[in-house]
């Protein structure tokens, strides 16, 4: 079996999948959109490193629209407002393309039917999927955490932490715009759900706390947010630019599901320009605590082979895995949003 895909958008994450599409006896690439007017024209192969596809990159969504194709592995760089990208995203899956996102999507039943609506039709009109995946969302909560659950007879607190150093992304759009850091700490409130960079975050972290809150069975109250912004303790040089000291340097975003009045579920993200207020210097990138009977702890890291001569990072090929194996399900589902099933978890207490 082998299925047609199209890949939305070449950044670091766009290119990593490009180059596993090309590389897989079982995908062909049919069509490739930029936004990038410098990359339209060009052929796929030249923008990942390989050989010549035939497949020209185009930056017109019409082009993208006529193609057969089974799946557009949608990797743009996320926007505000959250819902910045479903006009483009719903055009695909009306002309019966499945679409798997990196950017949320993983559980739109939160924001209610005004949201859902149009992404819905667009799947009726085209018979076609939405999906959201990655490492986080996608990944860590949605599936690590989840299952560690299964073994607890009582849960009390699920807790799930990242910490990614920063310093090596290069987009300054990226890094100060819609991440935050470079910011004076004392001219923002990071809880303010208007602030860009907490929108678009709460847009995909409020997506995954609520789905895992559902799945374990459990009505969810709401979600409180106590986002925390760390200045940088001296000036840094990062790829995207300088940061001066005073300015913030650690974002520690945080969410809680609110359950029977307690917190249930925190999801706390460290992206950091530096180690100076992380508690413990030597991390993982993601540790799973869960607070229940039995509790238990879980820490991930990834790795990339011994001498691997690629710049690309075990991460960027992990968000390529998390979307590339998807494809068969995604494509398989029954119309609509394909989220990871509520039913086969049930909790007691
Ligand atoms: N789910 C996960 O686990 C996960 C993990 C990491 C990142 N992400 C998400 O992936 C996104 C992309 O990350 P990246 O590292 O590939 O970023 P990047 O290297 O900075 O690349 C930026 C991408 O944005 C595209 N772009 C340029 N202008 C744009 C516009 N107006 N609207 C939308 N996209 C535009 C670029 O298009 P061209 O193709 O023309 O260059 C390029 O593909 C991020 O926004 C992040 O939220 C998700």
């Amino acid at each position: 079996m082998s299925y047609k895909v199209v890949q939305w958008a070449t950044g670091s994450m766009g290119k990593t999948c490009l180059r596993a599409i090309i590389d897989h006896p079982g995908l062909e690439l049919v069509g490739l959109f930029v936004y990038n007017p410098g990359k339209v024209g060009l052929d796929a192969g030249d923008i990942a490193r390989r050989e010549h596809t035939g497949v020209m990159a185009t930056d017109n969504i019409e082009d993208i629209l006529r193609l057969d194709a089974d799946v557009v592995l949608h990797t743009a760089q996320i926007k505000a407002p959250y819902d910045h990208h479903n006009q483009d995203i719903c055009r695909l899956l009306a002309s019966g393309k499945n679409v798997i996102s990196i950017n949320g999507h993983s559980y739109p039943q939160y924001w209610g039917e005004r949201y859902t609506r149009p992404l819905l039709e667009a799947c009726r009109q085209g018979q076609s999927t939405l999906f959201g995946s990655g490492l986080n969302p996608g990944f860590i909560t949605d599936k690590i955490a989840t299952i560690a659950t299964g073994v607890c007879l009582q849960l009390d607190h699920i807790e799930v932490t990242e910490v990614v150093e920063c310093n090596v992304m290069q987009n300054p759009d990226y890094v100060f715009g819609m991440l935050g850091f470079g910011t004076a700490c004392d001219r923002l409130n990071p809880n303010d759900p208007d602030w860009e960079p907490a929108q678009i975050l709460n847009g995909m972290y409020c997506e995954v706390v609520a789905h895992l809150v559902g799945r374990l069975g459990f009505t969810l109250e709401r979600i409180e947010t106590d986002h925390v912004m760390h200045p940088a303790s001296e000036d840094i040089e990062i790829a995207a630019g300088p940061i001066s000291k005073g300015t913030v340097s650690h974002t520690n975003w945080r969410w809680h599901g609110i359950v029977g009045g307690k917190r249930l579920v925190t999801q706390s993200i460290h992206w950091i320009m530096e180690t100076a207020h992380l508690d413990d210097p030597d991390y993982s990138i993601w540790t799973v605590r869960i607070k229940g009977l039995p509790g238990l702890n879980i820490t991930i890291d990834m790795k990339n082979p011994e001498d691997h001569p690629f710049r690309t990072t075990p991460e960027q090929y992990g968000v390529a895995g998390s979307l590339l194996n998807a494809i068969p399900g995604v494509v398989a589902a029954a119309p609509g949003f394909r989220s990871l099933p509520f039913e086969d978890l049930y909790r007691a207490s």
